[in-house]
């Protein structure tokens, strides 16, 4: 088990490039599932959650060569439709993989996805979608045995724009007879990335990034090559750990209007924010002051993937803030750990009320998921003294190597061995 160790109190200054989006990256790797032949992607983020897609990958009869944040893979030799179950429990994108298996081979087994520490996020609209295109779907126990000798268009309304199911149905749809039409689908910039994928490998996919997407089935797709797109939830974190310690820091490869409700409550607590050259430029030149409501909603809305960072910065904003989360139902862990750093918080249900004070206290905390973990990271830079993070496994599954991006920054953070209690 790896902790951090961080002294608190160094504003951090300097400039960073942002890395690929784990979840752009993450989809895009499923789908070269769609086609034998070779894809090259460019700027793939180097963390464990990529490790266990490509180790996926592998295991269905891909090759797969990494060489920095190039991933080559070679899907000609795929031939398996068993998803191995101590695979599907180490990611749930794994799920991801359904679509591209269904459309290619016709068939596919996993195991069901449990919940995980932010909810129980069960996998109904993933199988909903897919059974409309034609996919029959067996459960026995917790195994799950979908099987399409054909798949066809079909009309697909969606209860809720899962971002997964959208992917998953776009996926499958790719090369079904027909057109499909998705509707309530979600919106993220991630789709719209998936999207642009798709279209490259001869698919006809239309409407990303709206509530209504349109696939026209198309006989046959080919390999392509792809850079995935920034990671919008690593900068917004940057942003937050500048403010949080009153620094500068410019970020490079950060697409300004993907952050856009993220930036907009950001400048209402003091930060400014501008553009810059190749990304953005963040200054916390005032003293910061809290926001009377953020509630976590779909894309374009505030993301829930920003929800526990901004509430570590909302704990030093002056006044009373309140924040709601409406995505996941358990993601709210992180509010007890900011406890333990002298943090005036309390939670009432799915909202979190949150009294600002000048300073937090360094404490022994604990990563429960990921971004509660980057909130954690947030707060420990701003406190007085000394904070260990434990639970950093959590942080590597989405943050590449966020020790040595905060450290070139000038934050004082160290990676530890951390005694099993
Ligand atoms: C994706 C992101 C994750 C982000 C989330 C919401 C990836 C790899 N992960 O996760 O970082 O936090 O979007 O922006 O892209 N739901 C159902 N049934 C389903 C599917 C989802 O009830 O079949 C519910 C979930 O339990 C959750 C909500 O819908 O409450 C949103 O989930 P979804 O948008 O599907 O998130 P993911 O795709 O899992």
């Amino acid at each position: 088990m790896e902790g951090f160790v961080i002294e608190g109190g160094t504003p951090l200054t300097g400039r960073v490039r942002v890395q690929g989006a784990k979840n752009a990256a993450l989809p895009i790797l499923a789908a070269t599932v769609l086609a034998a032949g070779t894809y090259e992607i460019h700027d793939v983020p180097q963390l464990t959650d990529i490790d266990a897609m490509c180790r996926i990958l592998q295991s269905l009869g891909a090759k797969v060569e990494r060489t920095g944040h190039r991933v080559t893979v070679d899907t000609i030799g795929l031939n398996q439709t068993h998803i191995p179950d101590e695979l599907m429990s180490r990611i749930r994108s794994s799920i991801f993989l359904m679509g591209p298996l269904l459309a290619r081979l016709g068939k596919v087994t996993i195991s069901r996805p449990g919940g995980c520490a932010i909810g129980k996020r069960p996998i109904n609209l993933h199988l909903k979608g897919l059974a409309c295109l034609g996919v029959e779907v067996a459960e026995e126990g917790d195994i799950i045995a979908c099987s399409a000798p054909e798949l066809k268009g079909a009309e697909i309304t969606l209860d809720f724009p899962s971002v997964g199911a959208t992917e998953n149905i776009m996926m499958a749809a790719v090369c079904a007879t027909g057109e499909t039409v998705i509707t309530n689908a979600a919106r993220e910039p991630e789709i719209v990335d998936l999207a642009a994928f798709l279209n490259k490998m001869g698919a006809r996919v239309q409407g990303a990034g709206e509530s209504t997407i349109v696939i026209q089935g198309v006989p046959k797709v080919q390999a392509t090559n792809h850079s995935v797109m920034p990671d919008r939830i690593v900068a917004g974190t940057l942003i937050i750990a500048a403010g949080a310690t009153g620094g500068e820091v410019e970020l490079d490869n950060v697409v300004p209007e993907h952050l856009e409700s993220v930036i907009e409550s950001l400048r209402q607590t003091g930060l400014a924010i501008e553009t810059a050259e190749r990304g953005l430029r963040v200054q916390a030149e005032r003293k910061l002051t809290g926001i009377p409501h953020i509630v976590t909603t779909p894309y374009p809305g505030f993301p829930t993937d920003m929800q526990p960072q901004m509430l570590a910065l909302l704990t030093l904003c002056e006044g009373t803030s309140r924040v709601t989360e409406k995505i996941f139902d358990s993601r709210l862990k992180h509010v007890e750990e900011l406890k333990k750093m002298g943090a005036e918080i309390r939670l009432e249900g799915d909202t979190v009320t949150v009294h600002g004070i000048r300073r937090l206290t360094g404490a022994h905390v604990c990563a429960t998921d990921l971004r509660a973990g980057a909130a954690l990271v947030i707060a420990a830079l701003n406190a007085q003294g000394r904070s260990v993070v434990a639970g950093v496994e959590h942080i590597d599954r989405g943050y590449e190597r966020l020790d040595e991006v905060i450290a070139q920054l000038g934050g004082q953070i160290h990676r530890v061995a951390l005694k099993k209690q």
